[in-house]
């Protein structure tokens, strides 16, 4: 076995968990994935269950160091990325979760956010947070458990309750669990709880008080590129530090090099998340946005973005293999697309967790509309491709107008980037080059580079622009008038998922 050394990020994403192994050049060595459970017990709602979250991280570690024939010696540090906004709340003293994980695209807190929000609605925390009130966020989750979990309100007062997004989960877990794991997540993931002041970095005592979400649950924030603990012998990786946090879409943002101001990326993952980097400054959107942090790397200012956050791409299609059996593989529906010319006039709002960025109702349900007997499967598939599309431009218009700057070309990435129809249809429909790296894991490998920043296996932000290579561009092609056509089409079609549930 060679003494070179490698950089291990662990992905614990919404459908699998994913471990991969990259050198110095920031060239992917090996890949473990496993897909877990999607629980779905009833409409609207969507459950993990974190002891599965862990064990397929433990097997994806050990799956990509055996691929890559190498063993912890080897590695420099180890990075987590993660699906944002997910709650676990455990038990510290049996390292038990009280719940099962309550996933982001999980609706049942409307309710509670229609209380929270009295007056104010969804604008009542956004100064401080720089988030609507919204299903999508944790905080509001945590209090569900709390609220609905027999004994779970005493057991917190009492402080033995902890909560995390799945960063903290792993990372509690990995560095020793109940035998004094460390309880920590970095500043990415906090701006995702509803309960991080974007200004102080820190938990702001006012709106746990209103969530009635006890302090003491809270992991410590940290930066994103420090060293949080070590791997232990009852967690995983023993002696290995773990020196890098970053919720996934963020993590992406690094691993594209978006360190200027104005530099954007857009992943099509389960979802689709654009993020644009706006440097030091906390640009509050006036267009349906978030404003998150973007990064921290130790010590020095935080970096924050303005975000466009779409809750279904990936998952309808997805939904399309799994819930009406359409296709047998997801890649299926580009063949399937490709066999007509056009949608056939159907469009497909996929509403399914309400609709996110830019309009922000949990009252809008998914809908197919425009359908004749003309239509054929094809047409459907057209619909599914092209529902990602449109939402991104949605959000590429609200980024234009908040950042009062025309994006000039998009940087992608993400599994669904494989599909040349989306991506082609994707530049004519947004008028602006996409282009693709060629390291297209570009989630993974901003956690690795954060771990690796922080240990000095690289340098620094230098390190990742000189390793960014352009893999593939697509540029737009189609006539205005049509695509002024199709996008009042769709525009109109969104509206119709309005006002849905009672
Ligand atoms: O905010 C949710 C996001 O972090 C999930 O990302 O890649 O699983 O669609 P993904």
């Amino acid at each position: 076995m060679s003494d070179e050394k490698f950089v291990l990020a662990i992905d614990q994403g919404t459908t699998s968990s994913r471990a991969i192994v990259f050198n110095h050049s920031g060239e992917i060595v090996s890949v473990g994935q496993q897909e877990f459970e999607q629980i779905f017990p009833n409409p609207g709602w969507v459950e993990h269950n974190p002891v599965e979250i862990w064990d397929t991280v433990r097997a994806v570690v050990a799956d990509a160091l055996q691929k890559a024939q190498i063993n912890r010696h080897n590695l420099a540090a180890v990075g987590i990325t993660n699906q944002r906004e997910t709650a676990v709340v455990w038990d510290k003293n049996t390292g038990e979760p009280v719940y099962n994980a309550i996933v982001w695209q999980d609706t049942r807190t409307s309710e509670i956010i229609r209380e929270l929000g009295g007056e104010a609605g969804l604008e009542k925390y956004r100064d401080k947070v720089g988030l609507p009130l919204a299903t999508y966020f944790s905080g509001p989750k945590v209090k569900w458990i709390l609220d609905n979990v027999p004994g779970a309100r005493e057991r917190a007062e009492k402080g033995d309750l902890l909560f995390g997004n799945t960063d903290a989960w792993v990372l509690w877990n990995m560095t020793g669990g109940v035998n004094g794991g460390v309880h920590a997540t970095d500043v990415t993931n906090a701006s995702r709880t509803m309960l991080m002041d974007l200004r102080t970095l820190q938990w702001d005592p006012e709106i746990c008080e209103d969530m009635g979400i006890p302090m003491s649950m809270l992991p410590e924030i940290k930066s994103s590129s420090e060293i949080y603990g070590y791997g232990r012998p009852n967690g995983l990786l023993i002696d290995t530090p773990i020196a890098g946090i970053l919720g996934d879409q963020q993590a992406a943002t690094f691993g594209q090099a978006c360190f200027e101001k104005g530099m954007a990326k857009n992943t099509y993952g389960t979802g689709c998340f654009m993020i644009m980097n706006t440097g030091e400054e906390l640009v509050f959107s006036k267009n349906g946005l978030l404003t998150t942090v973007c990064y921290k790397i130790g010590d020095k200012a935080p970096v924050y973005a303005l975000e466009g956050s779409i809750a279904v791409a990936g998952s309808l299609v997805q939904w399309l293999r799994d819930n009406l059996k359409m296709i047998n593989e997801s890649h299926e529906i580009q063949e399937l697309a490709n066999t007509v010319e056009d949608n056939g006039g159907v469009y497909f709002v996929p509403a399914f967790s309400g609709l996110f960025a830019p309009y922000w109702r949990d009252d809008a349900r998914g809908a197919i509309v425009g359908l004749t007997r003309y239509n054929t499967r094809g047409h459907l598939a057209r619909a599914v491709i092209e529902s990602t599309a449109f939402q991104t431009k949605e959000v590429l218009e609200a980024m234009d107008a908040d950042s009062g700057d025309k994006l000039l070309e998009l940087r992608v990435d993400g599994g669904m980037i494989r599909d040349n129809t989306l991506m082609q249809f994707q530049a004519d429909i947004i008028g602006v080059d996409v282009v693709a790296p060629q390291v297209a894991e570009t989630t993974a490998l901003g956690a690795a580079y954060a771990a690796g920043i922080a240990v000095g296996y690289w340098e620094g932000e230098a390190d990742v622009i000189a390793n960014w290579k352009e893999g593939k561009r697509w540029t737009p092609d189609m006539d205005q008038a049509e695509v002024d056509r199709t996008y009042r089409l769709w525009k109109k079609a969104v509206t119709r998922t309005f006002d849905w549930v009672d």
